[in-house]
């Protein structure tokens, strides 16, 4: 079964924020918002070791403890294994993304895609999770982003050993599926590229967003599609700064970004669309995606996601953006794809 058939429906949640990334996320405020992502029909979870070095984890645990395990889909993720020992969490080597979860948990982190690191990750998710399974692991940020020039070097670490180790779980239905879930669309193409070892999809963040599609549309999208290998759109709002908030790939966002939300914040307006709309259904419109799993650390946000997947753009909107070449010419349109 392809992960799009496994997830019930495409409007996943992310948890990112809940390992307290940027800022102190009280804990009744966690609970409510994964709760409110349950009653209002979310049933795939995405989250990971390196949110909050594991509380974004031990969050969502508690949260779905009184939901039936067959009931909804959990995706976390290996390559950072959390210790006990403690460490200065702004002191963190994180590449492009310093400081990101300065107000987790102190753990140490030690980055490893050995086979030997994911098994002893995926263990280790399962009691912080305290769940008896997971449903899809994703290899996490094998990428430029955090990795600079050694990210083949990972790379290389991860085919020999995560990627071995989670095909191998998949075959004895330990896990239902596996993938790369990354910043990056290098990484992507290059595992479709392999002839060993083929994954089922991948959570590719902030690279199929209204701010920025060009490359991932050109190859990956269509790749990706043919091979069956589902998308699942991360990071749709840019991690914040098309939805109303400040953050562009997860830093404060530049003003040349700025003014480009602008410009489509103001032709949606004129055509009475949200922008939020807009940008989760432009992510779904290809047909690679799978779902779109946005964040949110507040419950109110989960209506307004709902909201916007529900709300009907008029064609001319689209039909402007891409005059206006705020989208890629060739890029599947959400009134292209259901004909509306
Ligand atoms: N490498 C990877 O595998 C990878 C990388 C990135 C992301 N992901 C996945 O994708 C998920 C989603 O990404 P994300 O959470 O980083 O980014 P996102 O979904 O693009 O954006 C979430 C941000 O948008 C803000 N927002 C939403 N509605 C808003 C409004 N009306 N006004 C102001 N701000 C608003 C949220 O603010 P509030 O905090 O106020 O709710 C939150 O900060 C992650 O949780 C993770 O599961 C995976």
């Amino acid at each position: 079964m392809s992960i799009r058939e496994k997830l019930q429906g495409v409007l996943g949640f992310g948890t990112a924020l809940l390992g307290n990334m940027y800022r102190n996320i009280p804990e009744a405020q966690a609970q409510a918002t994964v709760d409110a992502a349950w009653e209002q029909g979310v049933r795939y979870f995405d989250t990971a070791p390196f949110y909050g070095a594991g509380l974004a984890e031990i969050r969502l645990g508690a949260a779905l403890q009184k939901h039936n395990r067959d009931d909804y889909v959990l995706s976390t993720k290996v390559g950072r294994l959390v210790l006990d020992e403690i460490e200065e969490p702004a002191a963190r080597d994180l590449g492009e993304k310093g400081g990101l979860f300065e107000f987790g948990r102190p753990n140490k982190l030690v980055n490893d895609y050995t086979a030997d690191a994911t098994l002893r990750s995926i263990e280790d998710s399962l009691k912080r999770l305290n769940t008896d399974r997971l449903d899809i692991v994703w290899v996490h940020d094998i990428a430029q982003d955090f990795y600079g020039d050694e990210w083949l070097a990972q790379f290389e670490t991860a085919r020999k050993g995560a990627f071995r180790v989670l095909s191998r779980l998949r075959e004895e239905g330990v896990i239902k599926a596996w993938g790369l879930g990354v910043n990056r669309v290098e990484p992507c193409e290059l595992t479709l590229d392999l002839t060993e070892a083929q994954p089922d999809g991948f959570l590719l963040a902030g690279r199929y967003t209204l701010l920025d599609h060009e490359r991932a549309l050109q190859r990956l999208m269509p790749a990706a599609a043919r091979r069956n290998v589902d998308i699942v759109v991360g990071g749709p709002y840019s991690s914040g700064v098309l939805a109303g908030g400040t953050h562009f790939e997860y830093q404060k966002a530049s003003p040349e970004i700025l003014a480009k939300v602008e410009r489509i914040r103001t032709l949606a307006q004129r055509h009475q669309v949200s922008i939020k709309a807009a940008a989760l259904q432009f992510s779904l419109a290809n047909p690679a995606a799978a779902a779109v799993i946005p964040g949110a650390s507040k419950p109110e946000r989960i209506a307004e996601d709902f909201a916007a997947l529900s709300e009907k753009i008029p064609a001319a909107f689209w039909q402007e953006m891409r005059e206006q070449q705020l989208v890629a010419a060739d890029a599947p349109l959400p009134s292209t794809r259901t004909g509306a």
